[in-house]
């Protein structure tokens, strides 16, 4: 039976069902750039080791994209695997949403470069932004337009091109980001499965934990900003991981509430993927086994709003996930902003 009519799912507010229309996940797919920098290449880089950022991140390895390899090229390249997998050309797509930090440009978005590039000639296009928390804003922005019937196809990704906003002379920060992109494809399905819930929260009281000072209204480019290296983002990592921590588990117990459901009927946990000690310590939380816990930031890093996008194409491509699981995406990012999801698959 599926637990959408099983007796424990009995929580009418738990998922979006307005007037009989579901919101699915259709397709799934990710990019990764070919480049691969290692912890070994970091070493001769700035003053750290492997072994520092293996025991206090989880790292190995990150990709990065080549110089004129942009955000909205990894994006595309996501976009065209999931709309691949999902059997859907571009010009039936209505809205695409691009959540990003590091668009290729202030403006035009993102997605408007997207959309030119699939072919999506009839879609509506915008970025968004809520940092490491993009992508689950972006499929409850999906959802709200699909079951308010708006939009029937809606295509969502995050992507990142974080190696163009890291201060590479910075060892506190350079060694945790890497690049890509994660894309979704939402459609109306009338089937019993779909995105059952999606919490999104934030806390502009701290701002000031991860931020990128330069190239805004309050401080354009200049000589003087360059030389001051406000281009580049900052971090105070230990806030930043108490945070994480607390607002994760935060998150994903909500919309486990929302769905009256226990962690133990979570197939698959799909945490944004900064470090292993936050995933470790979020799962513990959560009462989540280990097994439970998708972790892939040993071969990526932390991609930001890519990467629970990344992580769930993983995860679908790998048979992790099968169809009828129940699936828990959570992530926090800066704003602070934090989010989660529980999907049926
Ligand atoms: C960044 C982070 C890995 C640092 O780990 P930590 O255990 O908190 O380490 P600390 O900040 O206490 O630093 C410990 C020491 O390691 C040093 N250090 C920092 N980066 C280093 C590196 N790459 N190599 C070697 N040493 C390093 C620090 O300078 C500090 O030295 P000091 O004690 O002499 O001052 C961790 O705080 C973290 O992951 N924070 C959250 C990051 C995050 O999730 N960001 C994105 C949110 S979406």
């Amino acid at each position: 039976m599926s637990p959408l009519h099983s007796p424990r799912f009995k929580n009418p507010r738990a998922r979006y069902n307005f007037q009989g229309r579901t919101c699915s996940i259709t397709g799934v797919g990710s990019y990764l750039p070919a480049k691969v920098l290692t912890n070994g290449e970091l070493e001769r880089m700035v003053d750290t080791t492997d072994e520092w950022i293996t025991s206090r991140t989880g790292i190995k390895e990150r990709r990065i994209a080549a110089e004129t390899e942009y955000t909205s090229d990894l994006a595309t390249k996501a976009a065209q695997n999931a709309l691949a997998s999902a059997g859907v050309p571009g010009e039936q797509v209505d809205l695409i949403i691009v959540a990003t930090i590091t668009p290729d440009m202030p403006f035009p978005s993102t997605a408007a470069l997207v959309q030119r590039n699939i072919g999506a000639r009839r879609a509506a296009a915008f970025d968004m932004e809520a940092a490491c928390s993009g992508y689950i804003y972006g499929l409850e922005i999906a959802q709200q337009f699909i079951t308010t019937r708006t939009y029937d196809t809606v295509l969502v990704i995050g992507a990142e091109k974080l190696s163009s906003i890291v201060d590479w002379s910075d060892r506190n920060t350079c060694v945790l980001f890497g690049d890509g992109a994660g894309a979704a494809v939402l459609q109306n399905r009338p089937a019993a499965h779909g995105l059952l819930t999606a919490v999104m929260g934030a806390d502009g009281n701290k701002a000031d934990l991860l931020f990128m000072p330069g190239g805004g209204s309050r401080c354009p480019a200049t000589a003087d900003s360059v030389a001051a290296r406000r281009h580049y983002l900052r971090m105070e990592g230990k806030e930043t991981f108490k945070n994480a921590v607390q607002a994760m588990q935060t998150a994903a117990e909500e919309a486990l509430r929302r769905c009256d459901l226990d962690i133990g009927r979570i197939k698959c946990i799909i945490p944004h993927q900064a470090n292993r000690r936050i995933i470790d310590a979020v799962g513990d939380r959560l009462g989540a086994t280990p097994e439970q816990m998708f972790v892939n930031l040993h071969k990526y890093g932390n991609t930001s709003a890519a990467s629970v996008g990344i992580g769930l194409d993983e995860a679908v491509k790998s048979g992790s996930i099968q169809r009828g699981d129940l699936i828990l995406l959570v992530a926090f990012g800066a704003g602070l902003t934090w989010g989660a999801a529980v999907i049926e698959w």
